[in-house]
C-alpha cells in the first residue's frame, strides 16, 4: 500500500488592486458582465471572461429557467462559446466573478463540478492548461494555474480509449 497525495499551489491576493494589468483587467470585466446574468432564481450572478490565445475575449454568464436542471453555469456557457466561436484556440486565462444579490460578494468561489469537468476537457482537447482567476466583487483573489488542478483524478478521454471492453 501507499499513500498518494495531491496539492493545489495558488495564489491569494488582497485585492484586484494587487493583481497585474492584464489580469485586473480580466476580472473587471468578468465583474461587469455580471449584469449580464439570467439568474431570477438564485439571485446569484455570474459573470466569466477568458483571454484567448488568439487575443479574443470572451464572456459567458449564468443563465437560469424556470426548470432549474435546465439552468446552465457561466464557465460552461463561455466554453460553448468559445470551443464555437474559436474551434481549438487555447484559452489563457478565464475570470470567474460573481455577485450575490441576496448577500455578500467579497470572497471567491470556485466552479462547480460539473463546470471543473468541463473546463478539464477543454484544456485537454486544446492542448493547452489555463489560469484561473477566482473573487466576487471586492476583496480577496485566487489565481488557480490550472483547470486540471481543481479536479484531481479527472475522468478523461483517455479513460475511455484505454477502458477494457467487457
Ligand atoms: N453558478 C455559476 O454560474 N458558476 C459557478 O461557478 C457557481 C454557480 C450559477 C449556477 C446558478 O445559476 C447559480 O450560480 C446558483 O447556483
Amino acid at each position: 500500500m501507499q499513500k498518494n497525495t495531491f496539492t493545489l499551489e495558488y495564489e491569494v491576493f488582497e485585492s484586484s488592486e494587487a493583481l497585474s494589468d492584464d489580469d485586473r483587467e480580466l476580472l473587471a470585466s468578468a465583474r461587469q458582465s455580471t449584469a449580464l446574468a439570467y439568474a431570477p432564481y438564485s439571485q446569484f450572478q455570474v459573470g466569466a471572461t477568458a483571454m484567448l490565445l488568439n487575443g479574443k475575449t470572451i464572456h459567458g454568464t449564468n443563465q437560469e429557467n424556470a426548470s432549474y436542471p435546465v439552468g446552465i453555469c457561466a464557465e460552461r456557457v463561455l466554453l460553448s462559446s468559445a470551443a464555437t466561436m474559436y474551434p481549438n484556440v487555447p484559452i489563457h486565462t478565464m475570470a470567474i466573478a460573481y455577485r450575490n444579490l441576496q448577500g455578500d460578494s467579497n470572497r471567491p468561489i470556485s466552479p462547480c463540478g460539473l463546470c471543473r469537468q468541463t473546463m478539464v476537457e477543454f484544456e485537454n482537447r486544446t492542448g493547452q492548461p489555463f489560469r484561473v482567476i477566482l473573487s466576487g466583487m471586492e476583496g480577496e483573489v485566487y489565481i488557480i494555474p490550472s483547470a486540471n488542478g481543481l479536479l484531481p483524478l479527472s475522468f478523461t478521454k483517455s479513460d475511455l480509449l484505454n477502458g477494457t471492453t467487457k
